[in-house]
């Protein structure tokens, strides 16, 4: 019989540790505060034998179909028989749909499956945790490295259930918003199937931003409900969550709760709002009836930085962005049943959402949930993790990757990599020596290497060398292939496709899929104008693109005033709007430029107000504090330059493609600058330049 389990949640985490009966007594003595302890009747455990979750290879749905190539073409061809069959096998429907869709671009209405209705949290639990209840769902990898816990699919279950208990107890209900700001752990795993459970749409804030960025994300979506960890701990520094999440909410009005986690089992003040969660949920039900969800109701919102200085809040489906995380998931990285699928980016971003939570968990896999940093304690620790977890896919960024190099081989080298067959780089383009150190020194030339472009918008991967026919070959440094279901063109300024190859433009998706974004929450309007309106007819992703002689995609780099800092998504206007809030600034103009471990760096242009009281220095401080507070870390400007003024064109335009120059060090190729009002304050800032160059 299998021995008495009781889950506990120690007060150093809440670790699902397992412990017999006898352990009780001991762990009642180890002096760690125990917050909250239900137990598991006996007897309990399945006997199920079946390991995996089988998932059909695409060729079975299509049996006629012989070559990667037919396949394609049948998806962009059509769609809805593509998309259609892989809908009715792939999900589990609480009614099956009979539409597959009925999306249109003139009218901005995106709709796939849309009289049908599935629940996320069943199509990514419950169906596994009936075929496969010890298989683990989740291997939770500590920032404390040789930690790692498991979560098997059945405590996945218990886990969503309760908390899905607490929200409805809460008064959250199907539609409602609800935030989280949390580390890379189960229980947020938890939190967010939860909201999926009841029909409710997460927003998941990433544990980087600051207060202000925080509350007003939780403003905009009016979350009622916000979902937190004592601390968090990353790369062994604690990062106050909850003190944060209680300055922000602060400001949020429709806050009615905020539900606290034991990460750190810190004590940490709790006040009228707060709950403890392990609490509230120790006293659940561990049942949870799904709620009755329609295909086109929104799963989650995630915010994302564009032109302007207010972040958009991308809001996606529940069925179509299901099916494509978890096609793309499959095909892609080559998954397959016993794997062990290890994405390393944080929940915070989309990378997270599709690739850490719902492509693997729709897939039935085990997932890994890696709260570290790449170089903690030291820079073996992404490999000694695969050493240790025996990972099969590693999925990461191209930043981290150029950090490594710098650090040496030798890190690499002492673990065993034999079990990786799939690396995957994802958030900017990744450099030749980057991708070449990824395929020769960690892939010791045996691993599949996928450089995969997409953005929050796309829901999941748009172009990647897989898949493809199995043995079709893979250039290094870029995205070569569309994804099935994905037309990407190129269009020159008048919004005219360029046809042929050895040609570029802004990169446009000429077919619909079911992935996509459905709207920016709250402003339909902002979504049209930004995606479909600039290139009509088609979606325009904001990046240039180039295809070349063999017809293969490139990534030329963003085409709007939005940089790339460390693989996030960073609006030079957010970083502007956040330094004149100071006193002393008159102006500002912030650009990206060439970075070697961040991609691109934060360069900002300012000029002081006349007569200004403090110095200089302490005003540069000021500013560099305040990007952080208003927004984040990574948004510190790398450089700040006081200029006595901005190059601007007569209609009062600053011309930041020539500052992107002047701080990429081009300042030999400026060109004309005679249409400028005042030519003079460009070799002015030159000049500041080149002496700020030289004293570092
Ligand atoms: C932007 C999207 C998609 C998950 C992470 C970022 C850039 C992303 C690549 C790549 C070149 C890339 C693009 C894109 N980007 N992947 N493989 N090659 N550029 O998501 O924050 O929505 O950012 O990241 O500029 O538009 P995101």
């Amino acid at each position: 019989m299998a021995p008495l389990t009781i889950r506990t949640f120690l007060s150093r985490g809440f670790a699902l540790s397992r412990v017999n009966a006898s352990a009780k007594h001991q762990l009642n003595s180890l002096g760690g505060k125990c917050l909250y302890r239900y137990s598991v009747p006996v007897g309990t455990r399945s006997q199920s034998t079946i390991t995996s979750t089988p998932i059909p290879e695409i060729t079975d749905h299509f049996p006629n179909i012989r070559t990667h190539e037919d396949l394609y073409n049948l998806s962009v061809d059509q769609p809805e028989e593509f998309w259609g069959r892989l809908a009715k096998s792939r999900l589990q429907w609480q009614k099956e749909f009979t539409v597959v869709s009925e999306s249109e671009v003139a009218t901005g209405s995106f709709r796939w499956f849309p009289d049908g209705d599935l629940n996320v949290a069943v199509n990514c639990v419950d169906r596994h945790a009936a075929l496969t209840p010890e298989k683990s769902a989740l291997i939770w990898e500590k920032d404390e490295p040789g930690q790692e816990q498991h979560v098997t699919y059945r405590e996945l279950l218990d886990m969503v259930c309760r908390l899905a208990n607490v929200l409805l107890s809460e008064g959250v209900r199907k539609g409602d918003r609800v935030a989280l700001y949390m580390p890379v752990c189960p229980m947020a795993v938890a939190a967010m199937l939860a909201c999926a459970r009841i029909g409710a749409i997460h927003s998941v804030v990433f544990a980087g931003f600051s207060k202000e960025a925080l509350a007003a994300r939780i403003r905009d979506a009016s979350a009622s409900v916000v979902i937190t960890t004592d601390e968090g701990v990353r790369g062994g520094k604690v990062i106050p969550l909850k003190q944060t999440v209680d300055a922000a909410v602060k400001e949020c009005r429709a806050v009615r709760r905020v539900l606290v986690a034991a990460r750190t089992g810190a004590q940490v003040p709790m006040g009228p709002l707060d709950v403890s969660l392990e609490e509230a949920m120790a006293s659940a039900s561990s049942e949870c009836p799904p709620a009755t969800v329609g295909a086109e109701d929104f799963l989650f919102m995630l915010y994302t930085s564009g032109s302007t200085g207010k972040p958009k809040g991308i809001a996606h489906s529940s069925a179509g962005y299901l099916l494509y995380a978890s096609v793309t998931h499959k095909h892609v990285f080559d998954y397959r049943p016993g794997d062990v699928f290890g994405c390393v980016a944080d929940i915070g971003w989309i990378t997270g959402h599709t690739y850490v939570v719902y492509g693997p968990l729709a897939n039935g896999a085990t997932t890994v949930l890696f709260e570290s940093t790449p170089t903690y304690p030291d820079p073996g620790r992404y490999w000694e993790t695969v050493e240790r977890l025996r990972i099969t896919q590693f999925y990461g960024a191209p930043t981290a990757i150029r950090l490594l190099i710098k650090h040496g081989d030798i890190w690499v080298h002492k673990y065993d990599r034999s079990s990786l067959r799939t690396l995957g780089s994802v958030g900017e383009p990744i450099n030749h020596e980057a991708w070449h150190w990824y395929h020769t020194v960690v892939g010791n030339g045996n691993c599949t290497v996928v450089d995969t472009w997409w953005q929050t918008e796309t829901g999941g991967i748009m172009l990647s060398p897989r898949p493809s026919a199995p043995d079709a070959p893979i250039a290094p440094a870029m995205p070569m292939r569309p994804m099935f279901g994905i037309r990407p063109i190129l269009c020159d300024e008048k919004g005219r496709p360029v046809q042929g190859n050895d040609v570029s433009g802004a990169l446009c998706i000429q077919s619909l899929w079911p992935g996509m974004a459905r709207t920016v929450f709250g402003d339909h309007k902002r979504f049209m104008e930004t995606y479909f309106n600039p290139y009509p007819g088609y979606y325009f992703s904001g990046d240039g693109g180039h295809r070349d002689a063999d017809g293969f995609y490139h990534i030329t780099g963003r085409m709007d005033d939005v940089i790339n800092v460390t693989g996030h998504r960073l609006g030079t206007a957010e970083v502007e709007d956040a330094m004149t809030e100071h006193p002393s600034v008159a102006e500002t103009a912030v650009v990206g430029f060439p970075h070697d471990v961040k991609g691109e760096g934060v360069y900002a242009f300012v000029t002081l107000k006349d007569n200004i009281e403090e110095e200089q220095a302490v005003v540069l401080d000021e500013l560099k504090k305040i990007t952080r507070t208003k927004i984040a870390a990574y948004a510190v400007p790398d450089v700040i330059l006081v200029c006595p003024g901005l190059p601007k064109t007569r209609s009062g335009k600053i011309m930041r493609r020539l500052l992107r120059q002047i701080a990429a060090n081009r300042a030999d190729a400026l060109g004309d600058v005679t249409t400028l009002a005042d030519p003079s304050v460009v070799s002015l800032i030159v000049e500041k330049h080149r002496q700020q160059n030289q004293a570092k």
